[in-house]
């Protein structure tokens, strides 16, 4: 089933003075009480996996308080690799390293990949696209590494024009930075709409799967410079020079509504991406349970993505997410898990699962005597 996480250290993470875990099989479930340490080993295993988390947590959120430095381990093996993943947060500086030697995340990212399903992914069924796009970003930066660099180019060049345009600079100098988000735009939308697509269309097919058959979901892309029209599915894969034009059309349309906003208005940061359900908007239409059912078609399609273009099965994470689900949606999930993705599963209590899935679980109850 590919690499395996065997084991876990944390020093001096969030709320663990010592943390150890060995012999960690495919199906581990952490249970305890609120605020025990649950959510915290999730983000543990996402940072030293996805080299990311969820939380996006600063230096000083993941050091324990009254530490100096914080060190995570992961030791993952395969019929033939083993390697020790590590991550050192020291004088204030993340340090990652592979078998001892210091890596870029870059480097990292995609050798371990994972999967996270925690309930603040519950947005991914809400009105504002943002949450979206953040997704398919993070997942597309597990999957290559171009797609990361892009949205760090992007989001520095973003970061930039709103400081200009707030600050009400010179023509010139707005336009020479619109040049460059043109570039790094276009090919953002261009490497996002043609993920969103492929990740649309696994989607669909596990939404099938988990309404019985009985309802049909679509994807919406559409680019910063359309008309977002939420009633209706827009779907657009342009080539990266059809971006760049149209991109750059719709910043020089709208310069002067950018200047009289103070902030940029045209440009990936402002795409829309949507969900339909039988031809609706999930978001405005959608019922809880189908807005669950499209949450949960999200994760596990981002799983047979990664799967299918790293040839790497992916960690899955699911961190409190058993009470948002009805039992239906639980099995559904449970039983892709158990098909041969390794999984860590937190929950307050055992009795959101049924005692098979008990026996074939490494059960650890929080607080656990190492750590404190
Ligand atoms: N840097 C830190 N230093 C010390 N303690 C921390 C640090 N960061 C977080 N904590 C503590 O960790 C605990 C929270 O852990 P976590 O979020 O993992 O809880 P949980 O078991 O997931 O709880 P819940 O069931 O409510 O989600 C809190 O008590 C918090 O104060
Ligand atoms: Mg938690």
């Amino acid at each position: 089933m590919g690499l395996t996480v065997r084991r876990l250290k944390f020093v001096d993470f969030r709320n663990y003075r010592e943390l150890d875990l060995d012999g960690l099989g495919k199906l581990t479930v952490f249970v305890g009480p609120n605020a025990v340490g649950k959510t915290n080993i999730i983000e543990g295993i996402q940072l030293l996996t996805a080299q990311t988390s969820f939380r996006k947590p600063t230096y000083a959120q993941m050091v324990r308080q009254g530490a100096e430095f914080a060190r995570l381990d992961a030791w993952v093996s395969d019929d033939s690799r083993d390697l020790q993943l590590t991550l050192q947060l020291a004088e204030g500086k993340r340090k990652r390293l592979m078998n001892g030697k210091a890596k870029r995340a870059a480097d990292l990212r995609g050798i371990v990949p994972s999967v996270a399903f925690t309930p603040d992914d519950l947005e991914l069924a809400r009105s504002a696209s943002s949450p979206r796009r953040d997704a398919l970003d993070a997942l597309g930066s597990q999957l290559s590494a171009s797609h990361h660099r892009l949205c760090s180019d992007y989001e520095r060049a973003l970061k930039n024009k709103n400081r200009l345009l707030k600050d009400e600079a010179p023509d010139s100098l707005i336009e020479s930075i619109d040049e460059v988000m043109v570039l790094i735009g276009a090919q953002l939308t261009c490497y996002r709409a043609a993920l969103f697509s492929r990740l649309a269309k696994a989607m669909g097919d596990y939404y099938r799967e988990i309404s019985g058959g009985r309802e049909e979901l679509q994807a919406s892309y559409t680019p910063s410079w359309i008309d977002h029209d939420p009633e209706t599915v827009f779907t657009a894969t342009p080539t990266r020079d059809e971006a760049r034009a149209a991109l750059q059309d719709s910043l020089a349309m709208r310069r002067s509504e950018e200047r009289s906003r103070h902030r940029s208005v045209v440009g990936p940061h402002a795409d829309h991406l949507d969900f339909f359900i039988d031809g609706r908007n999930a978001a405005h239409y959608g019922s809880q349970g189908q807005r669950r059912s499209l949450v949960l078609a999200f994760k596990l399609a981002e799983t047979a993505l990664i799967e299918d273009m790293l040839g790497q099965k992916p960690v899955l994470l699911l961190d409190d997410v058993m009470g948002e689900l009805d039992a239906t949606r639980r099995a559904a999930l449970l039983s892709f898990a158990l098909d041969g993705l390794q999984t860590f599963i937190t929950a307050t209590g055992l009795h959101y699962f049924d005692e098979s899935l008990v026996a074939k679980a490494d059960v650890m109850e929080l607080p656990l005597n190492a750590c404190e």
